[in-house]
């Protein structure tokens, strides 16, 4: 009976679940499509749009207080809130101020400086570093992480050389992309910087640069290039400098032509704070978000003082008065509801986290692995505890914490592990870890408001300072000086350059008089750039330990007593004498009103190595605690068709007593040029761990793409036919074998 019933009846029944169907949602109204988190991306950022006035649309376009947007709150848009730096998620500030607004939960991890990330010559270390830092801006409910920073390193001075990644666009750009990536997989969206061509601090709000179109395309543009369009980057920021005459916040050739024309970016141009000038220039040529114009942060201007923001109330007007377009309007909100749906809107994105053991677990690896040694005869580093009784630290930086300072990058941590705290963790019972000043450097511990808590304050005088350090350097079985350079004005720092190419506060002497005093002496730098190293005969160990965050400590404290086996490689050269850098051998830098780039794209190694001239230590430079060879460097073919690819490939083994890491490195070069080309280019590069006497091959795939190089009498990448010579080796300065091919 019960199934004729509905044997029957099932026509009706059909019909009934046909018409449920037909009327979408089975439950409640329907939503607009703009908050309906399943339609496309487009049709969302189209219909809020289409919903906006006027006066919504220009708001979205500019700060509303110092590091947030206005949202479209009658929509039920969200704002944009961005926060700093590349290297860790500043402290919440006040409203108008950059000063930190004294919150009790915002303390955050600190990463190492992007110099040290690069320095590790290992992608999967970006990728790390990008989800790390990506979870603690989506913890802190953060749209927009202001970094990471890819500016190229022309010169040792530059005051942010610390906060960016090297000197080469190749190792840049692949060391960008997976930081940006993993940023993002957060719902955070990386705001790369700064676009374009800011190199020096000097006068760097108004410094017309003045470069060659090769020198632009194949070395200060790439890392941004490959951020956009490898990376997916859903933000950029305009740099302070002018270009062309042109500030590059509102920069027609880079921001309309380049970044958004030729590269499709489909994100969000963003100022540098009080980086835009012009209203009109901000409207017509690439600039979509405005930020730090007017503010006394930037020591003009009234304070909240946002309605008067150039793509503010003068931009409504124009538009009032139909003296500027609705389509360059529209295509500015667009970006930023498409930033909107990326970010603050995404329902989809993960929640984050804050201060995680995973993070800290994740900088000390990284900084581990970005150190960098540079000279060890063997006969100091690794300390093994087990052969000493006392071991003498010496140096202002053992001390010091250096996640407080240094311009915007500035942090407030949980808590910084310095080095003497790592070393004396480190060590353990059975040896005794003493402690020197040995000179004083920056007593200051505070920046924005945030204070280290320190007490760097020092009675004694230099000589008593060294005096006290070398008597104690005698009684050591080993001395390890841990100095360099610090966070504070003309030093790693932003809004000035360096004075100088040496170490500051006298460092030379106590060095000098500690290599005297105990022949086990080895040198850790903190620091972000190059420095001179006089000293470097008499001293049997170097390591470059950067700033290397919340973990730095515990991390140098794995390097030299060998838990950790360096692996780092220098991002940069180091060259013996200022002179030897090409834009101060020129004299270009800092210029004036304008300077001029005279030494175009032979930057770094390329320049030393076209003038012969010998680094302290070379582009690509590190070693480790063990040795390794690479041998047999050879291709599968002699020559390429402009379709093909040639396959180098080396033989690299751990010839020595312990595991450790080697990067294999390939650089080209064009033997027959019309043009100038460097001698040799970094062209593909791979990290390969090995067991004492294990052997890995090693290849690389060269295509006609990598020969190319900026024509600029076609304005276009072209390779030309002939010859070309494939390096392979551990350094820039350390070839182990060529091979040569054609290209047809
Ligand atoms: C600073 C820096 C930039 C930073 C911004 C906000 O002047 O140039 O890197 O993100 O302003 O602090």
């Amino acid at each position: 009976m019960k199934r004729d019933f509905l044997y029957h009846r099932i026509p009706m029944l059909l019909t009934f679940a046909a018409l449920l169907g037909s009327c979408g949602r089975t439950s409640g109204p329907k939503v607009a499509p703009y908050l309906d988190e399943n339609a496309p991306l487009e049709t969302r950022i189209e219909d809020a749009l289409s919903r906006m006035t006027l006066e919504e649309k220009v708001a979205v376009l500019h700060a509303q207080s110092k590091f947030s947007s206005a949202g479209v709150p009658r929509l039920g848009i969200p704002e944009v809130w961005c926060t700093d730096g590349p290297h860790g998620i500043r402290p919440e500030v006040l409203w108008d101020e950059w000063d930190q607004a004294g919150w009790t939960n915002d303390s955050c991890t600190a990463f190492p400086a992007l110099t040290c990330l690069a320095a590790t010559w290992n992608p999967e270390m970006s990728a790390l570093y990008g989800r790390s830092i990506g979870e603690e801006a989506r913890y802190r409910e953060k749209d927009v992480l202001l970094g990471p920073g890819v500016n190229i390193y022309r010169l040792p001075l530059n005051g942010r050389n610390f906060e960016y990644m090297g000197e080469d666009p190749y190792l840049s750009s692949r060391m960008v992309v997976p930081y940006v990536q993993g940023v993002q997989t957060n719902g955070v969206a990386a705001c790369v910087k700064h676009f374009a061509l800011n190199n020096q601090e000097v006068n760097r709000t108004r410094v017309n640069v003045v470069v060659d179109d090769r020198a632009l395309h194949e070395i200060y543009l790439p890392a941004f290039r490959a951020a956009v369009k490898e990376g997916g980057a859903w933000a950029i920021m305009g740099a302070y400098n002018r270009y062309k005459g042109e500030h590059c916040c509102h920069n027609s050739y880079l921001l309309n032509d380049i970044l958004k024309k030729e590269w499709g970016f489909d994100g969000v141009v963003i100022s540098d704070w009080g980086g835009v000038h012009d209203t009109k220039q901000a409207i017509e040529n690439g600039l979509d978000m405005e930020f730090g114009s007017w503010t006394n942060g930037l020591s003009w201007g009234a304070s909240n003082a946002y309605d008067n923001y150039y793509l503010a109330r003068p931009y409504l007007e124009l538009l009032r008065r139909g003296e500027a377009s609705e389509a360059t309007l529209d295509d500015k909100v667009r970006r930023v509801l498409r930033l909107i749906f990326r970010t603050a809107m995404n329902t989809h994105k993960p929640f984050g986290s804050l201060n995680s053991p995973e993070h800290l677990a994740a900088a000390r690896r990284i900084a581990g692995e970005g150190m960098v040694l540079l000279k060890n005869d063997g006969s100091v580093l690794p300390f093994d505890p087990g052969t000493m009784k006392r071991l003498l630290v010496v140096g202002e930086n053992a001390v010091k914490m250096m996640t407080v300072g240094g311009g915007s990058s500035s942090l407030k941590v949980r808590h910084e592990c310095t080095p003497l705290e790592g070393l004396r963790k480190a060590a353990g019972d059975g040896v005794e870890v003493l402690y020197e000043r040995g000179y004083v450097g920056d007593v200051s511990t505070d920046y924005n408001g945030v204070d280290s808590g320190q007490d760097l304050t020092e009675t004694r005088t230099a000589g008593e300072l060294l005096a006290d350090a070398v008597a104690a350097a005698r009684e050591a079985d080993a001395v390890l000086f841990v100095g360099g350079l610090n966070k504070s004005g003309h030093q790693d720092c932003e809004g000035a350059d360096r004075l100088s190419y040496g170490l500051p506060y006298g460092q030379d002497t106590v060095i000098e008089a500690l290599a005297a005093a105990n022949p086990r002496l080895a040198v850790v730098l903190v620091s972000g750039n190059a420095v001179a190293m006089p000293w470097i005969d008499r001293v049997p160990a170097v390591l470059e330990a950067w700033f290397s965050g919340s973990e730095a400590g515990n991390a140098l404290a794995d390097v030299v007593f060998g838990a950790v086996n360096p692996s780092g490689k220098l991002p940069f050269s180091f060259p013996v004498r200022l002179e030897d850098n090409g834009a101060i051998a020129l004299g270009e830098y800092p210029g004036g009103d304008s300077v001029t780039y005279r030494e175009g794209l032979f930057v770094g190694y390329r320049w030393l190595e076209s003038k012969g001239i010998v680094p302290l230590f070379a582009f690509g430079h590190g070693l480790s605690y063990t040795t390794f060879s690479i041998s047999d460097v050879r291709s599968d073919r002699t020559s390429l068709g402009s379709d093909g690819r040639i396959r180098v490939s080396a033989d690299v083994t751990n010839t020595g007593d312990r595991a450790g890491a080697e990067v294999v490195q390939l650089y080209i070069g064009d033997e027959e040029s019309s043009l100038p080309r460097p001698v040799k280019e970094l062209k593909g590069f791979q990290k390969v761990s090995l067991a004492p006497g294990e052997t890995r091959t090693v290849t690389f795939d060269i295509t006609p793409e990598q020969l190319q190089y900026y024509d600029d009498r076609q304005g276009a990448w072209g390779a030309e036919a002939g010859r070309f010579t494939a390096f392979v080796g551990a350094a820039s300065d350390d070839i182990r074998g060529t091979v040569t091919f054609e290209l047809k």
